[in-house]
């Protein structure tokens, strides 16, 4: 009897020890539908001490209420109506609205959930969730790019005989009607050339970034790469607010060296715009090569890390779509165009914010101290790398430069 006491409360510890590692959301609800057992994982997705409300129904949880509302239907649902392929549990996304993360009355912050329910044997319910909302934002990203495609089509043919046309009607009658009326007909072709310019360069923007060509790859010596493009960046350095951190001998990689660079130059203008108020300000590009146990090469990863005020929490969830911008002049495609290389070179991307080291240990992470964006490149180069080539540097950092393929397209 003692014996078996003893291996429940083993597997009740063990069970417990799982759910505390899963960066899933678990909630156990009792046949009552009150909160009976939470995992760290649903208090850090759903943002509130969940732990507390145990023994209490979800409604009862701030923000929570709709949430609740929606489980519970859903699971009713389940319940007298099964669809096909739902026989032992149904599974649904939803949307969570969150009130403004800053306090500030702001726009409420969206985040996108998976949930899966389950009803377990004697009533009880089950209920799993993941945050998806970068998967959502993934998937709007190439959305956008074939919505890129389609507008510059649809709207570009138009504008040239919009434009030639303005121009004839003053040329042919312009020299027919007296001096008033000329200079009306003049001001208001030139506000339509004017217009329609403007119209082309933001088709132009969007066709760049949905255009961006496949990427070439050969072997690639990121370091070597790193030093031309921060060449360009030659008072930033001599003011001591860029500097590279090489790691030594690092394998080559598999890279288009027109492409990277155009990271590299996208992550280093973001680093600079976000330190240009701060004094001490510093961007820091760093390489490195990280190996397994047995020695074998596992990554080489690009960072670039700065000292400015970090990625705005609503930003860092959907950084990677276009257009999204804090900027007054940002056009919101460098990040964008960053994801769209690096998954072409099949690299991981990741952005976090920098925090201080906790003031005790396993405590919770100081105040932000900066951002950091890294790829990790996972396909070496078999072949040493060719020595790299000159080429200009864009004209416009963010904006892709379109290469042979583009312009050929
Ligand atoms: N190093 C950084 N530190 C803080 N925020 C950044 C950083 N890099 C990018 N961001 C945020 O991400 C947004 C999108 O960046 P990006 O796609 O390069 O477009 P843009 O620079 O034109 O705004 C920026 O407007 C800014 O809010
Ligand atoms: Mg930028």
């Amino acid at each position: 009897m003692q014996r078996g006491v003893a291996q429940l409360e083993g597997a009740r510890t063990r069970l417990q020890t799982i759910l505390d590692s899963l960066s899933a959301g678990v909630i156990v609800f009792n046949k009552q539908h009150a909160i009976d057992t939470v995992n760290p994982g649903a208090t850090r997705i759903l943002r509130q001490p969940l732990g507390a409300f145990r023994g209490r129904p979800l409604e009862d949880v701030p923000g929570l209420a709709d949430f609740a509302a929606a489980i519970w239907q859903r699971s009713e649902l389940h319940r007298t109506s099964p669809e096909a392929g739902e026989r032992d549990h149904w599974q649904d996304a939803f949307e969570l609205l969150r009130p403004d993360p800053v306090g500030a009355g702001g726009a409420p912050e969206s985040v996108n959930l998976l949930l899966r329910g389950a009803t377990l044997p004697g009533g009880a319910r089950l209920l799993v969730f993941d945050d998806i909302t970068e998967v959502v934002s993934a998937q709007r990203s190439v959305a956008w790019a074939e919505v890129a495609r389609r507008l510059a089509h649809e709207i570009k043919n138009p504008l040239t005989p919009i434009q030639l046309s303005a121009e004839r009607i003053e040329h042919k009658i312009g020299p027919k009607v007296d001096d008033t009326s000329r200079a009306m007909l003049s001001r208001s072709v030139a506000t339509i050339v004017a217009q329609v310019q403007a119209m082309k360069q933001l088709v132009d923007e969007f066709r760049d970034y949905a255009r961006l060509p496949a990427a070439q790859l050969a072997p690639l010596d990121l370091n070597a790469l790193v030093l031309e493009v921060l060449g360009l960046y030659a008072p930033a350095q001599e003011q001591g607010r860029l500097h590279a951190s090489l790691a030594d001998a690092l394998p080559p990689i598999e890279g288009d060296a027109t492409q990277l660079r155009q990271v590299i130059h996208n992550l280093v203008q973001n680093g600079l715009d976000a330190v240009a108020e701060r004094g001490d300000g510093h961007v820091q590009v760093i390489t490195e090569a990280a190996y397994g146990d047995a020695g074998e090469l596992r990554t080489v990863r690009l960072k670039v890390a700065d000292n400015g005020g970090g990625f705005n929490d609503k930003v860092l969830k959907r950084a990677f779509e276009p257009y999204v911008t804090t900027k007054s002049k940002g056009t919101g495609l460098g990040l964008a165009v960053v994801k769209k290389i690096a998954d072409e070179h099949g690299a991981r991307v990741r952005i976090v914010n920098r925090q201080s080291e906790p003031a005790e240990p396993g405590g919770a992470a100081g105040p932000v101290v900066g951002a950091q964006v890294s790829l990790s490149f996972s396909r070496f180069a078999s072949a040493p790398p060719h020595r790299l080539t000159e080429q200009p540097a864009p004209a416009r950092p963010d904006i892709p430069t379109p290469g042979p393929a583009a312009a050929a397209a």
